[in-house]
């Protein structure tokens, strides 16, 4: 079935979670290819777009987001080619704004928090967005010690030897500088520089490249860093990471001293006040675009005062004090060859438009996501047809639509199969929704026996957030599962194959007996896992990488986990109501594990799992704060800052926030006008300060 073309509000809770699902893994699937393979399959209008449905459905559903959840990650997995190394600060990413409303929204919010007036005036910043790599320089007493790019945002790629081969980068740093700092920008190619590459490319027979971008990317990320040095990057200074002494309290002062110690630093920043006059900076800077030298797809605006950057901090994956405002999405048409059937691991059925390629802002386009039947009919095309498509940066393309005067006589109607696509030819089902209609999403009715399934079900076990096997990854799971010798059909299987020999293996295409024996290696290096790992790796629906978390704190072992599970599946109600007692879950949750484990196959492939591996009992928490692990709640006026910095500082701190008083509540934090809440506090006797005792027991952490 498909969520994707219900409005978020008028969602069940149901759908709300299963369109978080698919969002988490089709926006993972296309940061893969964005990041991992520099070479994006939609249009960044399309990945935008997936990226705001997905934060749109968390906002209004804020308990099911989910610990996988895009917004909580940047970018894709490292590629296995360079040495990862993990960011100290972590390198985020920025917010999109799209029209002049969300940045007049933007400015609005920062007042809210700070809790200014409105139209009182904030110094910010505005900049092109240049549309690099980032790249984040450590200097220790002024020389390179390490350079990486941004990976996942808290593990890069260690290319410090082809940083060093960048003209634009200092290997030692000018005038006074910090101790210790880490200097942040954007890698790029200049157009000439491209044009240039990509002649010398042709006349020597090679592959030519698709844009600036792609090949900065590539080029920074050659494992030979001659091959990078032979390529002309740049590189703009615009952030930082670690700094042992900030040279500035502002971003427009730390640009400057960034410039100083030898950066080249964008000459269109400018320091603004109002939305007003960000827009008219967005404005100057767009009509500029053509006639830069490279490329940018937005304009960036920050905060520029640190310490109110400091207290905004950051919401999930972006700062509360910067955003990223977008140019407008490029179109072009193309014609629609076929329409694709994709099945997923819970089998539901998803059209895929395979499109003639054409080139779309500098990138090339081969298909587009349909979503579902629905979103055929809406968009009335025919296979035959000509259509627009829209991609905004770099990554999958959206169709807006058909050109009805380039309609082929034998323009053909789509219909959307009955049966699965796989060699079993199940029926097809379409799912009621919870208010008894019928909904888009059309699941293949095979489960365990749909191959397709298997196989969907087999990448989830092996992805980056459940086992993890270095070497066996989505892509050679397929090969893995058809091949007779190797014969993959379970996750028990992985482990077997790894214990009985290399033999099998290394005579298969692309295998030699090195790449056989690594990946055995890494194999045996998952036999030992940690519980909420292999709780979320069993694939059971609704159960997040968070709620897998959940369970495991709650539950320690496996074992415990385990006798809950079947107990619930039994029907046994002290198991049930124990389990809904944990926070955060509830009859989706437990439903969904009760039916899992009712299922005799799915009991099966999970004690011969078992069998194969040594579960790690939880861990639990431990945090080391003043109110760490305390319930607070705040009431009454708050003066210093509003309440959701309030909440923000108690949760970075370990507190866990409540809306009211009950016999849990440790701490009441009241400010004037507290009413109900500071007397239910009195009556059970718990301790209740004001703002300024709040801040003089917290003062030394935030
Ligand atoms: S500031 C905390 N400034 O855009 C975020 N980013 O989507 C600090 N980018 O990862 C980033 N130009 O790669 C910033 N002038 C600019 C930028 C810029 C391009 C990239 C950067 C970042 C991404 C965010």
């Amino acid at each position: 079935m498909t969520t994707a073309t219900i409005p978020v509000e008028d969602m069940t809770e149901d759908q709300a979670k299963e369109e978080l699902a698919r969002l988490a893994r089709e926006i993972a699937e296309h940061d893969r290819r964005y990041h991992g393979e520099d070479q994006p399959a939609i249009s960044d209008a399309e990945y935008d777009a997936l990226r705001r449905r997905n934060l749109a459905i968390e906002q209004f559903f804020p308990h099911l987001v989910r610990e996988d959840s895009p917004s909580r990650r940047v970018g894709a997995p490292v590629s296995e080619k360079f040495e990862k190394v993990r960011h100290k600060v972590p390198m985020l990413s920025l917010d999109n704004a799209f029209s002049d409303e969300d940045v007049v929204e933007f400015v609005a919010r920062i007042r809210r928090y700070l809790k200014l007036e409105p139209h009182t005036p904030i110094d910010m910043t505005a900049e092109p967005k240049i549309d690099g790599l980032s790249l984040s320089l450590r200097y220790e007493k002024g020389r390179l010690v390490s350079a990486a790019t941004r990976g996942d945002g808290q593990e890069g790629e260690n290319v410090t030897a082809n940083a060093r081969a960048v003209a634009d980068i200092p290997n030692v740093l000018s005038g006074d500088h910090p101790d210790v700092i880490e200097v942040r920008g954007e890698v790029y190619m200049t157009h000439r520089d491209f044009r240039a590459l990509n002649a010398r490319q042709e006349a020597e027979g090679k592959q030519t490249y698709v844009n600036p971008r792609n090949t900065a990317a590539g080029s920074l990320r050659q494992l030979d860093p001659a091959m990078t040095a032979a390529r002309p990057l740049k590189f703009f200074a615009y952030a930082w990471g670690e700094v042992s002494e900030m040279p500035a309290p502002t971003q427009m002062g730390m640009v400057e001293a960034l410039k100083s110690y030898g950066f080249r630093t964008n000459e269109l920043m400018r320091h603004c006040e109002t939305a007003t006059e960000l827009l008219a900076h967005y404005k100057a800077i767009e009509e500029q675009r053509a006639t830069l030298s490279y490329d940018i797809d937005g304009v960036v605006y920050k905060v520029d005062d640190l310490a109110l950057q400091q207290r905004l901090g950051f919401v999930s994956r972006s700062p509360r004090w910067a955003i990223a405002h977008k140019f407008p999405a490029e179109k072009a048409s193309t014609i629609l060859r076929g329409i694709d059937i994709q099945v997923g691991r819970t089998g539901a059925l998803t059209p895929v438009a395979r499109l003639e390629p054409v080139t779309v802002g500098g990138v090339v386009v081969t298909n587009a996501t349909l979503h579902n039947a629905e979103e055929i009919e809406r968009l009335g095309i025919k296979i035959g047809d000509t259509v627009t498509v829209q991609r905004a940066g770099d990554v999958i393309p959206q169709i807006l639509g058909y050109v009805p005067e380039r309609r082929p006589k034998d323009a053909e109607t789509f219909v959307f199969p009955t049966v699965c696509p796989c060699e079993l030819k199940t029926p097809v089902v379409r799912e009621g929704t919870a208010g008894g209609g019928e909904g888009v999403v059309r699941r293949c009715s095979g489960e365990f026996a749909c191959p397709f399934q298997r196989i969907e079900h087999l990448r989830h076990f092996v992805s980056r957030r459940a086992f993890d096997i270095e070497g066996l990854g989505e892509r050679q799971i397929e090969f893995f599962f058809n091949d007779p010798d190797l014969s993959v059909k379970s996750p028990a299987d992985i482990f077997t194959l790894a214990g009985e020999n290399l033999k099998k293996l290394k005579d298969k295409e692309g295998w030699g007996e090195v790449s056989a024996a690594n990946l055995l290696a890494a194999i045996e290096a998952r036999r030992t896992i940690p519980l909420d790992r292999m709780i979320y790796g069993l694939g059971i629906r609704h159960v997040g990488e968070r709620t897998a978390v959940t369970l495991a704190r709650a539950y320690g072992s496996w074992q415990d986990f385990h006798d809950a599970a079947l107990a619930v599946a039994a029907g046994d109600v002290a198991a049930r109501e124990e389990m809904d007692a944990l926070e955060d879950i509830g009859d989706a949750v437990i439903d969904a594990v009760s039916n899992y484990f009712a299922e005799e196959h799915n009991r099966a492939v999970v004690e011969a799992l078992a069998a194969q591996v040594d579960v790690e009992d939880a861990e639990r928490p431990v945090m080391d704060s003043p109110v760490a692990g305390k319930t607070i709640v705040f009431t009454g006026a708050l003066e210093r800052m509003s309440r959701d910095e309030a909440k923000d500082m108690a949760e970075r701190l370990g507190a866990k926030v409540a809306g009211s008083v009950s016999k849990k509540t440790d701490l009441v934090v009241a400010g004037p006008g507290a009413g109900s809440k500071l007397k239910k506090a009195a009556e059970l006797g718990v301790e209740v300060i004001d703002e300024d005792a709040w801040f003089a027991r917290v003062g030394g952490e935030v």
